[in-house]
């Protein structure tokens, strides 16, 4: 459904996006993670043809971004990163607008507007002007604005930015019910977000492309670490774990004024643990608390953009 190839631009001198290339399948939620300034928003620029790249070529639903955008406009919704909205329309009459411009049928265009107002908990202030809205309900408008000719790709800059815990929730699951349908590209720096919501992530750090993997994969390219609470003597307890085959190294972790919590960290995980259970049993140890902890995607997150900067 998008076709990145070797994707380039440059703002004068200075290089934005550098030689990206990507495909997103029909129906995927894509995630677009990065730094500040990584690059995303200039991407989704290019996508939604806002600007041709310097180099490189797009392909949406088919068609070129720069050769035929009005065929790739008409099938894109985009929630801007900031939104830019007509402030002296009321909030119903700036959707039906908006659908009549994208080209719904007119017969279609109430129920459309009257579905996306639902999908996006507008209803309260349908009869507002846009101006006097909170910042979180425009960015319910912008979502739904993206959303209300129905389109088969939304292209969706931090689509949940600015909103109250409840409305995150309903946004996050009406971008997930969408999945299949549609084909979506997100931006995020909610890490838990790109989980909850992407079949695939795409890390990019100053214009480059770092990763580009499924969320659980990346997660578990991390160390495989494991938590333990023992009672016992805690010096010969560090000791004995750092001695222990499969185990790579160990931590004393200080939490509510307790020491005898351990961080390991395994080379084999399996020997590593056998070695535990017989090493508490001899020393008559007493095991209080063990349990897997699984490397965070904000941990692969830091560790493959700092990488990338060494
Ligand atoms: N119109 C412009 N002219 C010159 N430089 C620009 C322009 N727009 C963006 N840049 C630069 O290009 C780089 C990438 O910007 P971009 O907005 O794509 O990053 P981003 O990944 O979306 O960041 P953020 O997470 O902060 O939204 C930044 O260094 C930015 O300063
Ligand atoms: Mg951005």
């Amino acid at each position: 459904m998008i076709e990145v190839e070797n994707l380039t631009k440059e703002y004068g001198e200075f290089r934005a996006v550098d030689n990206i290339s990507f495909s997103v399948e029909k129906g995927e939620i894509l995630g677009f993670l990065g730094p500040n300034g990584a690059g995303k928003t200039t991407v989704m620029r290019i996508l939604t043809c806002f600007f041709p790249p310097t180099k490189g070529r797009a392909i949406v639903a088919g068609f070129n971004c720069f050769e035929d955008s009005l065929n790739v406009r008409k099938r894109i919704g985009y929630l801007p990163e900031r939104v830019p909205l007509y402030e002296d329309m009321k909030v119903s009459d700036y959707l039906r607008f908006v659908a009549a411009i994208k080209g719904t049928p007119a017969k279609e265009v109430k129920r459309q507007v009257e579905k996306v107002m639902d999908d996006c908990s507008l209803s309260d202030v349908s009869n507002k002007l846009i101006k006097a809205v909170s910042r979180g309900y425009r960015q319910r408008v912008g979502i739904a604005q993206a959303l209300v000719n129905d389109p088969e790709v939304l292209i969706l800059d931090e689509p949940t930015v600015g909103l109250d815990p409840k409305q995150i929730k309903e946004i996050r699951k009406l971008i997930k019910d969408l999945a299949g349908r549609h084909t979506v590209i997100l931006s995020t720096h909610i890490l838990p977000e790109v989980s909850i919501l992407c079949g695939r992530v795409i890390i990019i750090n100053k214009g480059k492309l770092v990763a580009v993997d499924r969320p659980e994969n990346l997660a578990a390219e991390g160390s495989r670490r494991m938590f333990l609470r023992i009672n016992g003597n805690a010096p010969a307890i560090e000791q004995a774990l750092s001695r222990m085959a499969g185990v790579k190294s160990v931590e004393r972790e200080l939490t509510a004024g307790e020491d005898n919590g351990f961080v390991v960290v395994f080379d084999d995980e399996k020997q590593g643990r056998q070695g535990i259970h017989s090493m508490i049993e001899n020393n008559r140890w007493e095991l209080l608390e063990m349990r897997t902890m699984e490397a965070s995607l904000e941990d692969i997150f830091i560790k493959l953009v700092t990488k990338e900067e060494a």
